[in-house]
C-alpha cells in the first residue's frame, strides 16, 4: 500500500545514495584542489555571513515572495520594508553562493536551491535556515572557544538557561525550532517507517516525537499500528494539526511530561529520534532507565540517529555533533559502541543496527 505523504520524495536505494555523496565530496575535494587554498578558506571564514543571510532571507519569505516571478530589489525591499541598496547587495550575494539566480534585466528568481526555502513544500528548509541564524544559536557559537576550553555548552553560559528552557520563554522561537525538526523529520520518515519491522508491533511510543510528523508517517504506513506521543506540553499542544493531515489522529493518545521523570506505559515499542544526541551520557542513561521502567522484557526500543564513527569526517554528522556540544546539554552524536554501552547501563542489549534509505540508522535495543 502506498500511504507516503504527498510530496515528499521518493528515495533511491541506500547504496546509491552512498555512491552519489561519495560523488558530491570527490567533486568538492577537487574543486577545492583547483584553487589556492585561501579561496576556500575565506569562503569557510565568511560562514557567520551566509548564516545571517540565508536565515534573514528566510525569515523575509523572500523565496515566497519570487514564487509569483521575478522582482528587483526595490520591489523586494518595499514588500519586507527593508532598505532597496542592502536588499540587492545581500541577493547579490547569495546568489553568489548559490541560492536565487540574477537575471540579465537584474530582477532576482528562485533557483533550485531557493525554492526550498519556500513555505508550505514539504521538507521546506525555511525554518531550518531561519533557527540557524537565531540571535540564541549564533550567540551561543560567538562563545565557542569557551566551550573548547570547558567542554561545557555554550547556550547556558550565554543565555542563563538550557535552550528547552529559552523555548519555554520563547514561545516564537520553539515555533520555529518545531516547525524545523518537523520539516527534516519528515524527509527522514518515509524511510524509517519502511525500514523497520513494524508489523511486529502493536504500540509505539514516540518519547519527545515533537509534533508528530515520524509517528505519522509511521501509523500512516502501518495501519494496525496504535501510538502514543509524549512531549513538552508547549510541544504537544501543536500535535493535532500534524497528526489530523496524516489521518492518525484518532490512533493517537497524547501525552506530555517530562522524560526526566516518566515516560508512558503499556507500549511494546520506544521510539526515540534525535533525542539523545541531545545530552550527555549521564543524562542520556537517565532518559533511558525513564524508558526501561516503563517497559517490560523483550519491549523494543529504537533510537533513530546519525551514527558516527570516531575517526569518520564523512557526512553532516561531525558538523552536527559541534552543534550538539555548543547548543545542548552537552549532545554528541554517537557511534554503534557507544550507544551499545549506553544501553546496557539503562538495562538494553543492543540487538541490531537497521540502515534506513536517508543517513539516519534505527539502533535497536531489547528491553533485558
Ligand atoms: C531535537 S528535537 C527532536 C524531536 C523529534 N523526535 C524529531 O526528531 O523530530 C528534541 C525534542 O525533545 C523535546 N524535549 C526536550 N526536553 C524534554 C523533556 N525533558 N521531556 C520531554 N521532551 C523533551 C523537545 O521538546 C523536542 O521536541
Amino acid at each position: 500500500m502506498d500511504v507516503q505523504a504527498p510530496g515528499v520524495p521518493r528515495l533511491p536505494p541506500r547504496f546509491l545514495v552512498k555512491i552519489v555523496l561519495g560523488l558530491r565530496r570527490a567533486l568538492l575535494w577537487l574543486a577545492n584542489a583547483l584553487v589556492p587554498p585561501q579561496l576556500p578558506l575565506f569562503e569557510l571564514a565568511t560562514g557567520v555571513s551566509k548564516t545571517q543571510m540565508l536565515s534573514t532571507a528566510a525569515r523575509l519569505r523572500i523565496a515566497d515572495l519570487l514564487a509569483a516571478g521575478p522582482l528587483d530589489a526595490a520591489a523586494l525591499a518595499a514588500h519586507t520594508r527593508r532598505d532597496p541598496d542592502a536588499v540587492q547587495r545581500m541577493m547579490r550575494a547569495l546568489a553568489n553562493v548559490g541560492v536565487f539566480t540574477v537575471r540579465k534585466d537584474g530582477r532576482f528568481a528562485n533557483n533550485r536551491m531557493s525554492a526550498a526555502l519556500r513555505s508550505g513544500r514539504v521538507g521546506t528548509f525555511r525554518d531550518f535556515a531561519d533557527y540557524f541564524g537565531s540571535a540564541s544559536n549564533v550567540g551561543a557559537w560567538a562563545d565557542f572557544d569557551r566551550t573548547l576550553q570547558s567542554g561545557k555548552n555554550a547556550f547556558e553560559r550565554v543565555h542563563g538557561m538550557s535552550v528547552w528552557d529559552w523555548f519555554d520563554r520563547h514561545p516564537e522561537e520553539r515555533t520555529v525550532f518545531a516547525a524545523a525538526m518537523g520539516s527534516m523529520t519528515t524527509l527522514d520518515a518515509p524511510g524509517v517507517a519502511r525500514a523497520y519491522p513494524f508489523g511486529e508491533v502493536s504500540r509505539l511510543c514516540d518519547v519527545a516525537g515533537s509534533r508528530g510528523a515520524l509517528l505519522a508517517e509511521v501509523l500512516a504506513q502501518h495501519p494496525h499500528l496504535r501510538g502514543v506521543l509524549f512531549d513538552n506540553a508547549g510541544v504537544i499542544a501543536g500535535a493535532h494539526e500534524v497528526l489530523s493531515a496524516r489521518d492518525v489522529a484518532d490512533r493517537v493518545e497524547l501525552s506530555s511530561g517530562s522524560f526526566f521523570e516518566r515516560v508512558p506505559e503499556g507500549c511494546d515499542a520506544y521510539l526515540l529520534k534525535n533525542i539523545l544526541h541531545d545530552w550527555d551520557d549521564s543524562r542520556s542513561v537517565t532518559i533511558l532507565q525513564n524508558c526501561r521502567r516503563a517497559m517490560r522484557p523483550g519491549h523494543r526500543l529504537l533510537v533513530v540517529e546519525l551514527l558516527v564513527e570516531r575517526d569518520d569526517p564523512n557526512g553532516i554528522g561531525p558538523l552536527s555533533d559541534v552543534q550538539m556540544m555548543m547548543v545542548c546539554n552537552e549532545g554528541r552524536e554517537r557511534s554503534r559502541a557507544d550507544f551499545a554501552r549506553l544501553f546496557r547501563s539503562a538495562g538494553f542489549e543492543l540487538r541490531r543496527v537497521v540502515p534506513t534509505a536517508t543517513l539516519m540508522s534505527i539502533v535497536e535495543g531489547v528491553a533485558t
